[in-house]
């Protein structure tokens, strides 16, 4: 949840670790800070709040340096304030840290002999305090370094620079991610490729437990065991210039608009348009063979999952099982022999997911993952792995990726039923031409951006607001309601259209503005019944639905958002978008932070 930068420079570096911590500030930004060491003395500037306000005391009291650490923050340890900030220091060192220390009381109560006094509430003072503690035995930085790392518990990257070492940086990686980045003459640390980008394409990163000693001519890898390894460096495809907001007011909107191509661009992975069929890589499994599939993710991505599961049920006849990955983990869920356990991640590092999958991988399952940042754990702990093609999502809410997990897991439920013999080739051929009108009819609906807005105007001051759905729009009410709440902190829900008359028909009045997702499909009537339920109740209704649904139904409600009509298999896909716009302006206009929402961060690499 939180971002690190280290820079071992040719030039000052606090530029570089400015530029570093933008471009990680996604993962969190409750505070941020920097340290540097010039000279043999280690200088340190922290702020609360965004990194803008970080820039500014940098600007108010400068620092230079040619080592030096940076830290973007999403509090797990102390409120988010300058004490609590990142990098914490002792007189030896200064460090960096993501993740949790979990036994930091007790290490904590270990070094009370030694008189030493914290300044934050931090577990990851402790942690600088630690390594200090060995240094003032007489031991070296990587001594120091192997020794610390033996005692502490929890899963945590972090980076430290020592007090008089100009060419040395030491990180660590335990369960949250942290790349190596190798420069001509400079060499670095960040959580991940984006931060490194402009800095450098070649791209180490670290396995578990690994630990590094970077020095400007190179870095030394070594394993949990103490023994030196080699990883491999990988030439990152990003830029600097992926990671800008175009002319967009920002980032969630640009990501938005950009899915009918990142949709074409997954979808041109897997469909090929003159045979009209789907074709996907060797998998290690066979469909036929597979007893159960069990799909496993957290947030957005398990509505996806739950989408998928409409999906291979009907398409592929196959018994499917999904999960929220904070349960699936701890469940102790008997999983068959020789089944899948498939893994659905925009970052690839979500902490309960990347649990959850090594639980599967325990259980004798196949594990497969859909992720969309191509260099993550979850993708280098996987049997197969589906790439997403939506490029980097810097908004913290999910979009583009989304669609494209959606559009991938169409993809593998249609190769699954033609394997298994119970979808036909015409079948096939149908529904794989279905999907391959989907980036044309999702620029349709961006068309809608102007009347979306308008929606958003008569429904931003509710305190409350239902979605509902039936069947595969059942998730996408579900998603709808967390966009909504994620980005414009409005309690919102999305119900099972039936479950309504089951109790949450008992918050219906003139207040609740009640989203209607309801593509003509076969429970069109059924949702259109639930949808006249709640406005006998003064529900004011904002209706989703095609053509035929308006001419049935759109004139009943407050406002309504028409849909291109398309097959009934790729509603789920196309639906997903005006609930993102709504969300977005409902957003705009309470003035919340669009891309960095309150309390939120874009990759929960803690449980
Ligand atoms: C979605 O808008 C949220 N940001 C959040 O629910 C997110 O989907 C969830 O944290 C899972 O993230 P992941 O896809 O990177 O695993």
């Amino acid at each position: 949840m939180c971002g690190i930068i280290g820079v071992l420079g040719k030039t000052d570096v606090v530029p570089s670790l400015i530029g570093g911590l933008k471009r990680l500030e996604y993962r969190g930004y409750d505070s941020a800070g920097i340290a540097v060491q010039t000279g043999g003395l280690m200088d340190r500037r922290r702020a609360e709040g965004k990194l803008v306000n970080l820039e500014k005391v940098v600007t108010d009291d400068p620092l230079t340096g040619l080592t030096g650490i940076g830290h973007t923050r999403w509090a797990t340890h102390g409120v988010p304030n300058e004490t609590n900030a990142h990098p914490h220091m002792t007189p030896l060192v200064a460090l960096v840290h993501n993740g949790i220390i979990e036994n930091y009381r007790e290490l904590a109560a270990e070094l009370e002999p030694r008189g030493y006094s914290f300044s934050s509430e931090t577990d990851t003072e402790i942690a600088a305090w630690v390594i200090t503690s060995f240094l003032e035995d007489g031991k070296t930085p990587e001594e120091a370094i192997a020794l610390s790392l033996k005692k502490f518990q929890g899963a945590f990257s972090l980076a430290v620079i020592f007090k008089g070492e100009d060419d040395l940086m030491i990180g660590a990686k335990r369960g949250a991610p942290l790349a190596i980045g190798w420069g001509d003459g400079e060499m670095f640390f960040g959580s991940d490729a984006m931060a490194l980008a402009p800095l450098t394409s070649r791209i180490s990163y670290l396995e578990e437990d690994d630990w590094a000693v970077l020095r400007r001519e190179g870095a030394t890898i070594y394993d949990g065991n103490g023994a030196q390894v080699d990883r491999e460096i990988k030439l990152t495809k990003l830029s600097g210039a992926m990671i800008g907001k175009g002319n967009h007011r920002h980032f969630m909107m640009k990501e938005i608009v950009e899915q009918p191509a990142v949709i074409g661009e997954t979808l041109n992975g897997f469909f090929n348009p003159k045979s009209r069929t789907i074709t996907l890589p060797d998998l290690p499994f066979s469909w036929t063979d597979l007893p159960k599939v069990t799909i496993v993710a957290c947030g957005t991505s398990y509505y996806a999952a739950m989408v998928a599961k409409y999906w291979f049920e009907r398409l592929a006849h196959l018994p499917v099982e999904v999960d929220i990955a904070s349960e699936f983990r701890y469940r102790s869920m008997p999983l068959p022999e020789g089944g899948l356990a498939m893994f659905i991640s925009q970052s690839g590092e979500t902490a309960d997911t990347l649990a959850a999958l090594r639980y599967a991988r325990q259980q004798g399952q196949h594990i497969a993952s859909i992720i969309n940042v191509e260099e993550s754990s979850m993708g280098r702990e996987s049997d197969f792995v589906f790439h997403t093609k939506a490029g980097p999502e810097i908004g913290v809410a999910s979009t583009k990726a989304f669609t494209c997990q959606l559009v991938t897991l169409a993809c593998i439920a249609i190769d699954a039923g033609v394997k298994r013999g119970t979808l036909s080739a015409e079948e096939e051929a149908h529904l794989s031409s279905a999907l391959s009108e989907v980036p044309a009819r999702a620029a349709e609906i961006l068309d809608h951006d102007g009347a979306i807005r308008e929606l958003a105007k008569k429904i931003f001051e509710a305190r409350d607001i239902l979605y509902i759905g039936r069947g595969p729009g059942y998730p996408i009410a579900l998603e709808g309601a967390l966009k909504l709440k994620e980005l414009s902190y409005i309690h919102a829900e999305g119900y099972a259209a039936g479950e309504l008359k089951h109790g949450p028909i008992a918050l219906i009045d003139e207040t609740v503005p009640v989203i209607v997702v309801a593509p003509t499909d076969h429970f069109f009537e059924k949702t259109a019944s639930n949808m006249q339920e709640v406005m006998a109740r003064n529900a004011q209704v904002i209706f989703l639905s095609d053509a035929e649904g308006m001419k049935q139904l759109g004139e009943h409600a407050l406002g309504s958002i028409e849909i291109p009509t398309v097959d009934p298999f790729v509603t789920p896909i196309l639906y997903a978008i005006p609930v993102q716009i709504l969300a977005y302006h409902v957003a705009v206009l309470k003035g919340t932070d669009v891309d960095q929402p309150r309390n939120l961060a874009k990759s929960v690499t803690v449980e």
